[in-house]
């Protein structure tokens, strides 16, 4: 995939005009972290490297068309019904194989970070992208602080379960609270982050505030939202999807056109807001990132590990 260093790419180069406009009225919906300050305020970060050249989606695409089912499962709930999450305080429960568990206050967690704004592309498993300019931080450097132990191998991630706010998880609708995992060596991957805001402002909520991991080179369901606890294990965690339906969510999940969903193809996708009459873009394994990551998985028939 094409890369480039963007030093002097801003949101409002690469944002229509109306969509400009429009963001303040969405920030002003952004909830008011205690670590930024005002809810509008801007986060300092530097550009990333590790960045896509692609055309970002508009923060209109970005923050009303979501999967975020402690909402509801159509694409415009989250937008809609978020606005009840209350994200400040937050703080994050680390435990398992670490060296320095504890339950990790935002700003705790922040404390020393560089933010990095990352283009990172969000393709979801039911064969639609986008391109989101993230601001985050690699989960690595977190993890290195918290000491993990040389025997742990997975890290588990679990979404705040707090039904009185999130509507969704008054039906059974999955198994709540959402969980996610990776294996130790994804987790730790530069690529994998956790990212606290995008286009420059704190995290939207219907996009998972106010932290959440993106892990560009798998199905969006691996990117868990508004993250509350972090366990280091020996073992495989159990994952939400793959609990739900094993034989069409696997652990991995990681982007792949040869392996279809048993339900639809996975070949191709549709990129959101280009249009009805666009054509369909060709998926690349690896969501494009396979110079830097297959080689995690040299040895695993990726048919199978799906
Ligand atoms: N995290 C939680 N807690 N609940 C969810 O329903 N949906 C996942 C992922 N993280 C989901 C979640 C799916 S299927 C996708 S495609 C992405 O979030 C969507 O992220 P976005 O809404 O920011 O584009």
């Amino acid at each position: 995939m094409a890369r480039r260093f963007t030093p002097d790419l801003r949101w409002s180069d690469v944002t229509p005009k109306a969509d400009f406009l429009n963001r303040r009225q969405i920030i002003a919906g952004v909830a008011a972290l205690g670590l930024a300050g005002p809810a509008a305020a801007k986060l300092g970060y530097v550009p990333s490297a590790l960045s896509t050249d692609e055309k970002p989606n508009t923060l209109e695409e970005i923050t009303n068309y979501n999967n975020f089912y402690e909402f509801g499962t159509d694409k415009g709930d989250p937008a809609a019904r978020a606005g009840a999450l209350t994200v400040d305080p937050w703080s994050v429960e680390i435990d398992g194989m670490v060296g320095r568990p504890g339950s990790y206050g935002l700003a705790d967690i922040l404390s020393g970070v560089t933010l990095e704004e990352r283009i990172y592309r969000l393709r979801c498993v039911e064969a639609w992208s986008m391109v989101v300019p993230w601001i985050g931080f690699p989960l690595s450097d977190l993890l290195a602080r918290v000491e993990v132990q040389p025997s742990a191998r997975y890290v588990a991630f679990e979404t705040l379960l707090r039904p009185e706010e999130m509507h969704g998880q008054r039906g059974g609708l999955l198994d709540w609270p959402y969980r996610e995992g990776l294996r130790l060596d994804e987790a730790t991957h530069p690529l994998t982050i956790l990212a606290t805001g995008l286009y420059g402002e704190a995290m939207p909520k219907q996009n998972g505030a106010p932290i959440r991991l993106v892990v560009p080179w798998k199905y969006g369901f691996k990117s868990i939202k508004s993250i509350v606890r972090i366990s280091l294990t020996d073992r495989q965690p159990p994952t939400t999807w793959n609990m739900m339906q094993p034989n069409e969510y696997g652990f991995f999940a990681n982007v792949n056109p040869e392996v279809d969903h048993p339900r639809w193809s996975q070949a191709t996708e549709r990129r959101i807001g280009e249009g009805l009459f666009a054509g369909r873009h060709p998926t690349v394994k690896f969501n494009g990132y396979g110079d830097q990551v297959a080689a995690l998985y040299a040895g695993q028939d990726l048919a199978k590990d799906y």
